[in-house]
């Protein structure tokens, strides 16, 4: 890339993201500087870190002016410093479309004034001089203001959260000059976390970007991919295909121990069936962002909860509504709980599962009265084998 520098920065601080997500190797706001006849300015980043930004900026450019400021994205991590950058070059032009325009507003009190703004539709274009853009609208990617700016002259694209991943970044900028082993499963995550509702807008997007010869894509998150671009895009596809590899996931929930050894005795029976990849969560203990990722990843489910209040156990009826927020697909279900004299769990796990998944059900849900008895834990090992068999 000729005359395109990363000048955004790293978050090592925050420990979780939009106050949900944990960030164990943080998260970089990527920004991007096209140092030509004219110059621009792609995205900003959290206002957190503006004094480091705006020197990052003035190492590039010194003294000379932006005249654009591109926003593809209104989310505050990204357009957190737009006023401030604002008071800094008074004179750029904000580049966005019309509903960028409203967030701005809202958030800002920026670009109110007609002249100080560029509003951009589909396809529209900017010379930079040397550089030529093309806009292109990628809606629910995953806002509805999203758009991303397409460099033809040197084939790159600034993509806003597309393509991106959780993980600051280690000295280097591109892929190619990195080890990128952290950012495969920091990819999923994000993914899964973030952007995992909007399937359909994510497949809409790759359709419109098919063809485009791309070198470098520059997201807002993690790093530049250029060796690996074949491989992001085909993990965002696969992604947001839902599509899954054989593996199973048992999530539970246990108050005094009895829902967990049912959980242990399904896990058990599906690996001596065969099933190599099994994950274990307990809904209360983890993060459920690391268990967004694994369900997203594998196709099996097992949930399994106490019955709590007359209902399912809070942190698995926490799970469940994130689980019918993301619209998640393509899955095989089983199901299990327990309950000391009046048993909810599986009844409402079941309910939900008619009312927002429809996943395919395996086997026969086990409900397990005070401990487990031989006859239930026949059970579980019947619903372990049933999903190993189903899962082949
Ligand atoms: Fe990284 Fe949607 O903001």
């Amino acid at each position: 890339m000729t005359n395109i520098h990363p000048v955004g920065v790293n978050d090592r601080h925050k420990t979780l993201f939009e106050g949900l997500w944990p960030l164990p190797y943080g998260v970089s706001y990527n920004s991007y500087i096209i140092d030509d006849e004219k110059v621009a300015l792609v995205d900003t980043v959290e206002v957190d870190f503006f004094s480091q930004f705006i020197d990052n900026v003035r190492r590039v450019i010194g003294d000379r002016p932006i005249d654009y400021i591109i926003v593809n994205h209104m989310e505050p991590d990204h357009s957190g410093s737009l006023a401030l950058i604002k008071k800094y070059y008074p004179d750029a032009k904000i580049v966005g479309n019309k509903k960028t325009f409203d967030m701005m507003r809202g958030y800002y009190n920026v670009g109110n004034e007609e002249d100080e703004i560029v509003e951009v539709a589909n396809g529209d274009t900017l010379s930079l001089g040397t550089h030529e853009l093309v806009f292109t609208m990628i809606p629910m990617v995953h806002w509805p203001e999203t758009m991303v700016t397409l460099d033809v002259t040197e084939h790159v694209l600034f993509s806003g959260d597309a393509f991106g991943c959780f993980g600051a970044l280690n000295g280097a900028f591109v892929d190619s000059e990195m080890n990128c082993d952290v950012y495969w499963n920091e990819m999923q995550r994000y993914y899964s976390n973030i952007v995992g509702k909007y399937g359909v807008p994510v497949q809409q997007a790759l359709k419109k970007l098919a063809g485009v010869q791309i070198d470098y894509i520059c997201p807002t998150h993690g790093p530049i991919w250029h060796e690996h671009i074949a491989r992001v895009i085909g993990e965002y596809d696969r992604m947001s295909r839902y599509a899954t590899e054989p593996g199973l996931v048992i999530c539970y929930g246990s108050m005094y121990g009895n829902t967990e050894r049912a959980a242990e005795k399904i896990a058990s029976a599906a690996s001596r069936a065969g099933v190599k990849n099994i994950v274990l969560h307990d809904v209360s203990r983890e993060n459920h962002s690391f268990i967004l990722s694994d369900i997203f990843k594998y196709s099996g489910l097992i949930l399994g909860a106490p019955t709590y209040n007359n209902g399912i156990y809070p942190g698995m009826e926490m799970l469940l509504s994130e689980l019918a927020g993301r619209c998640i697909k393509n899955h095989y279900l089983g199901i299990f709980g327990s309950f000391t004299w009046a048993g909810q769990a599986v009844k409402k796990i079941s309910e939900w599962n008619e009312k927002h998944m429809k996943f395919e059900l395996v086997g026969t849900p086990v409900e397990i009265k005070q401990s487990l008895s031989a006859e239930t834990e026949a059970a579980c090992e019947a619903l372990g084998k049933a999903m190993a068999e189903r899962l082949k």
